[in-house]
């Protein structure tokens, strides 16, 4: 039958990502994180562009080594097109583009937000692909997202933030608590050592299934300058206490709008995706509303969670199957919607 091989290329943001996938198993997922952006305490885009630059030749003939494969038993180059930072996604539109006219094969553009929803599709052992309709949140960095998915390619946006996204919220609070960045998975570890409790943070009130997590960002900050001036020590002292509350404060607010969202189309099969989605508290409150509110629920394989290239390569393989190639003239787009 088919023997089809892609390459995923992703360089929406500071990560440069390459992947081969064969049919639908992953062959190669290749990341290049960016350590640079760490003292800067968040993602300059211009240093994001210069290192994508750098990186994307070793990491793309990574990706092909380890499939081992060549580059000419390439069946199609599928890359990131948006939504992400221009001068990141330029690097890789071009080199997709001057690959694929180069080997004489198609081009696929890819989304990068409907990737991180598709990477459920990846064959993969002990892990269940979410059946149509299906409710998926996107929670990253950059995103956040509610989708009702109803085909591959046939999705809406059923609620999203207004401000800041999930992952800003956890990074910009660490910031405030002086933890490195990105601050996301030292909260998460400390989350697991505290109170939830200890300490109060109030729900944005935001009609509908949008969300807002800057006031909770600001919350925070007053909050630990009023009792900073009263004990110097508090950050200190209550580091733990404070990051589970803060942990749990976002939690809640994830979950409520999962809940209205679930209450609203009737879908009880959900699905998560996206860098916040690493997170053990939340993979922990998706798991108990399968009891608590009859929900089954789809959490990808941690590899996939953060952005990387395997979620792009599944894309082209599943456009691919269907024919939908891109033009050489197409362009990156930084604001392109689901
Ligand atoms: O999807 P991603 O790698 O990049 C974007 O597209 O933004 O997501 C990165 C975000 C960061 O904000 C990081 O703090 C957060 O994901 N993150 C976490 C965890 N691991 C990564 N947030 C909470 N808990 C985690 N375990
Ligand atoms: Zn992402």
């Amino acid at each position: 039958s088919q023997n089809i091989y892609i390459l995923g290329i992703e360089s929406s943001c500071d990560d440069t990502a390459a992947s081969v996938i064969h049919n639908g198993k992953i062959l190669s997922n290749v990341v290049a994180g960016q350590k640079i952006h760490e003292e800067f305490g968040g993602v300059v885009p211009e240093l994001a562009s210069r290192a994508h630059q750098q990186n994307i030749v070793p990491v793309v003939h990574q990706a092909l080594k380890k499939a081992n494969i060549t580059k000419e038993q390439l069946n199609a180059v599928a890359f990131t097109r948006g939504p992400g930072l221009m001068g990141s996604l330029l690097v890789g539109t071009s080199f997709a583009k001057s690959l694929a006219y180069g080997l004489n094969i198609p081009l696929i553009d890819v989304n990068h937000m409907q990737a991180h929803i598709l990477a459920h599709f990846i064959d993969e052992e002990g892990f269940e692909k979410p059946p149509f309709p299906f409710l998926a949140m996107t929670i990253s960095g950059g995103h956040t997202q509610i989708v009702k998915v109803d085909s591959y390619f046939n999705m809406t946006v059923i609620g999203e933030t207004i401000d800041d996204a999930v992952g800003e919220a956890f990074d910009k609070s660490g910031k405030i608590l002086g933890l490195g960045y990105p601050a996301g998975p030292e909260i998460d570890k400390r989350a697991k050592l505290g109170n939830p409790k200890a300490f109060k943070f109030t729900k944005p009130k935001v009609e509908g299934l949008n969300f807002s997590f800057s006031g909770l960002k600001t919350a925070i900050l007053y909050f630990i300058q009023r009792e900073v001036k009263a004990n110097p020590n508090f950050i200190n002292d209550n580091l733990n206490d404070i990051c589970t509350s803060i942990q749990y404060t976002i939690i809640g607010i994830l979950i409520d709008k999962l809940k209205l969202a679930s209450k609203q189309t009737g879908i009880k099969h959900i699905a998560i995706g996206g860098g916040v989605s690493a997170n053990s508290g939340i993979r922990q409150a998706l798991k108990n509303g399968e009891q608590k509110f009859g929900w089954t629920t789809y959490i990808p394989k941690f590899e996939f969670t953060t952005d990387n290239a395997a979620m792009i390569a599944i894309v082209g393989y599943l456009k691919y199957l269907e024919g939908n190639f891109a033009e050489q003239s197409v362009m990156a787009s930084a604001r392109l919607k689901i």
